[in-house]
């Protein structure tokens, strides 16, 4: 590249993009990480650094998707507008022939009649660029490209930026045995982070699947990066990459720990799928110390006095049937066997929380995929504290702030 990018003294503007509901916990992922004078967008907090903290932060970030840098902003007029300005980026500063590449991002603009068109144009633009400069033109890639630009239009104001993630950052690389209905690697880290988890009390997942809670848990409570398996990082393939520093911090980061800080343990009915959480643990430094077994949640036993679940049972649009009885069950199982505990669940079934039969503590919206989800916290009080009355609320229409406070008569 430039000398521009090879000066890592530069600052840029980064932007970490996330997924809907995470950004408040990437905002305090980032200010644990030393970053704290960000500003928190829709979908994405923004901050000035240099190429290292690209790289650290795409090492380290548990929250984000891909982290942009920018290049490049402007104004256009109309469509060919786009293509014109974009044939004055001189392409070949940033990467080479011999690189497949994706342009991608997102348009809000009425400028556009097709959501893809502007993509296109700016793919144009550097195919021509190259043509023009070398003869030849480097091929695209979609699906799995080593180069990425994000373009982000809204109406006039066009931004482009280099994409340094490359492909999103939940492939982390850790999971070769994936389920029916596997969760997002970073919906699971920004879930963990919503709990407040103190990361040295119980972590349980009595629905485990895969294992992508679980993991993320430990990768969390150890501090080891959820990317230390990951590979491929498009800023590799960047004109003016520094492997130098690269190598610095990669090899300063955490990657082996004795034992776990706390004890973390998974469950599921389906045999199939703990086969596929342990798969998936075989390969990670704290694999060992995750305890997983082959049981039906309501068979799942409280240890220490406090701790957390943190579950993602099934909610019916992907998987299983039956399941108000099994959300019943799960009520009084919270109820009856996690008392001391703090109970997150995500699920997608509003049907399926109501027979819960609880009254959640807190509710925040999230997507699982595509799926509209709610995140739900139930504080399960144990004998001798004051207790939330754990009535059937939603079925009596009360409201989640009238919260009545009784003595726990068992
Ligand atoms: C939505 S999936 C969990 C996905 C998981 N978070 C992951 O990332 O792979 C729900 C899981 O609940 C399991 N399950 C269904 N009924 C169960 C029960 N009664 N007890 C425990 N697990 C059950 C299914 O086998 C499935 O793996």
């Amino acid at each position: 590249m430039t000398s521009e990018v090879k000066d890592t003294s530069k600052k840029y503007q980064i932007t970490l993009k996330t997924i809907f509901g995470l950004e408040q916990v990437l905002t305090e992922e980032l200010a644990e990480l030393g970053y704290s004078d960000v500003t928190t967008l829709n979908r994405a907090v923004q901050l000035r650094g240099t190429m290292r903290d690209v790289y650290f932060l795409n090492l380290h970030i548990r929250c984000a998707i891909s982290i942009l840098v920018e290049i490049k902003t402007f104004t256009i007029r109309n469509e060919q507008d786009l293509f014109k300005k974009c044939m004055q980026i001189d392409w070949t500063n940033y990467f080479t022939l011999d690189k497949t590449f994706a342009v991608k991002g997102a348009v809000f603009s009425d400028l556009f009649k097709h959501s893809q068109f502007p993509f296109l144009l700016v793919k144009d633009a550097i195919v021509d660029t190259f043509r023009n400069v070398s003869g030849n033109r480097p091929d695209v890639n979609i699906k799995t490209p080593q180069v990425v630009f994000d373009v982000y239009i809204i109406q006039d104001k066009v931004t482009i930026s280099l994409n340094t993630s490359g492909l999103p950052l939940f492939q982390r690389g850790y999971r070769e045995a994936i389920g029916e209905a596997p969760m997002n690697e970073v919906v699971a880290a920004g879930l963990i982070r919503m709990t407040n988890w103190d990361r040295k009390s119980p972590f349980i997942d009595p629905f485990c699947g895969s294992g992508t809670l679980l993991i993320e848990a430990a990768f969390l409570a150890t501090g080891i990066p959820s990317n230390i398996e990951r590979q491929h990082y498009a800023f590799k393939n960047f004109i003016g990459y520094d492997e130098q520093l690269w190598e610095e911090i990669y090899s300063s980061a955490k990657k082996f720990v004795k034992e776990l800080p706390c004890r973390i343990v998974g469950s599921d009915l389906s045999d199939e799928m703990v086969t596929k959480t342990r798969r998936n643990l075989r390969g990670l430094v704290f694999g060992r110390f995750i305890e997983t077994s082959v049981q039906s949640f309501e068979h799942v036993k409280r240890i220490e006095e406090k701790g957390v679940v943190v579950t993602n049972p099934p909610y019916g649009l992907r998987m299983g049937d039956n399941i108000e009885e099994m959300y019943e069950q799960l009520g009084s199982w919270m109820k009856n066997e996690m008392k001391g505990y703090d109970c997150w669940v995500i699920s997608g079934s509003e049907e399926g929380f109501k027979t819960l039969g609880l009254r959640p503590d807190r509710k925040i919206k999230v997507f699982n995929g595509d799926i509209e989800c709610s995140f739900r916290k139930y504080s399960i009080y144990d004998g001798t504290k004051k207790l939330h009355k754990l009535v059937d609320f939603e079925k009596e229409g009360a409201d989640i702030n009238d919260s009545e406070e009784i003595e726990e008569k068992n």
